[in-house]
């Protein structure tokens, strides 16, 4: 049976550091809060001129050189991204341009922090139909742009970003087995940018209401997250007759890590079965999986014939999950 299959990683995050101390000079928080209730203890920011697509960049010429492919070979780019360099073109034709992978069609994909998986799942199917043979698929996020520096309750938790993924098919043992896509628009309030589009197109008025500027009912988001992803994460393994014990590692949405740890419980697993970096770079929305997932390639974490489940829950809402076999 063909299947698609990760043949390399690579991601790239901004120099710039910025830690809890330095948001206590700006907003009333404190180290102490932050990592108590979230794990972050830095995240990464962009100097002013990078743009998505140049974190986007970055990442894809690392996964690139890991496989030794050209970029001319690539014939499909998807980048998932809810902050792009601009509302349209998509990031992903600037990035198609960037690499100079002239073969290939590129579009963008916005579900939020499910982004990427939304793009797996896509990327899945059209390398199974035969439509597609090598998939190049990006998270990438500069959320710091979009991001109210004077809202306490957003701005402690997000950074930037960028991961990528190249897929092609394969008939052996290893690659995705099984993609799960779900959204529910009638709690879309609960995380937003609602500025900017055809609803509330920039005025001055959107300007002095902070429209423009990522907004999220957080409580009420982390109860329906805990509960949706617990869930999400037995049903994937069922789906795939696994037990979780037959589960070498779970690479989780980087959100929160009491999310994380609460959907690592009701699994069984033990906390060497769990990739956290979210210390370091906070919740990087779309970039967070494909990070992880390098990070966890580097450090041999990814073994082959082992399974790996990944999920991940975001605005839409949206959630989603993958079950692949290294
Ligand atoms: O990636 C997409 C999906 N995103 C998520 O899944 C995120 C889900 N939500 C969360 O991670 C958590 O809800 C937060 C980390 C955002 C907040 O944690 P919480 O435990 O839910 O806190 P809370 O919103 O209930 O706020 C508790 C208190 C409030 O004060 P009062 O009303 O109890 O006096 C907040 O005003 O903490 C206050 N607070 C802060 N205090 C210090 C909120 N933000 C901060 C802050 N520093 N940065």
């Amino acid at each position: 049976m063909l299947r698609a299959r990760i043949i390399s990683t690579g991601s790239y995050v901004p120099e710039n550091v910025v830690t809890n101390t330095d948001l206590e000079q700006i907003v009333d928080t404190s180290d102490e809060w932050i990592i108590e209730r979230t794990g972050i203890r830095e995240r990464r920011i962009v100097d002013g001129n990078q743009a998505t697509s140049d974190l986007a960049c970055e990442a894809a010429l690392k996964a690139l050189k890991n496989a030794d492919v050209k970029a001319r070979d690539i014939d499909l780019i998807i980048v998932a991204t809810i902050s792009g360099d601009m509302p349209f073109p998509s990031t992903a034709c600037f990035l198609q341009q960037k690499l100079g992978a002239k073969k290939a069609a590129a579009f963008d994909l916005n579900a939020a922090c499910s982004g990427f998986l939304y793009g797996l799942h896509i990327a899945n199917s059209l390398i199974k139909s035969g439509a597609h043979k090598k998939i190049l698929l990006v998270g990438a996020e500069v959320l710091s742009k979009f991001t109210d520096w004077s809202d306490r309750t957003t701005c402690v938790l997000f950074g930037d970003g960028a991961g990528a993924v190249l897929l092609e098919g394969t008939k052996e043992k290893c690659g995705i087995y099984s993609t799960h896509i779900y959204s529910d628009g009638s709690l879309s309030d609960l995380i937003s940018l609602p500025g900017g589009g055809s609803k509330y197109p920039c005025s001055k008025e959107t300007i002095l209401k902070r429209l423009h500027f990522m907004k999220m009912k957080g409580n009420e988001t982390f109860k329906v997250a805990v509960r949706t992803l617990e869930e999400l994460a037995s049903r994937t393994l069922e789906e795939n007759s696994l037990d979780p014990s037959q589960l070498s590692l779970l690479i989780p949405h980087q959100a929160n890590l009491r999310i994380i740890q609460a959907t690592a419980k009701r699994l069984g697993l033990s906390t060497e079965k769990v990739f956290i970096n979210i210390e370091k770079y906070g919740n990087t929305s779309s970039a967070s999986i494909p990070i992880a997932i390098d990070e966890a390639v580097q450090s041999g974490k990814c073994r082959e014939g082992e399974y790996i489940l990944l999920e991940a829950f975001g605005g839409g809402l949206t959630w989603a999950s993958a079950l692949i076999r290294w």
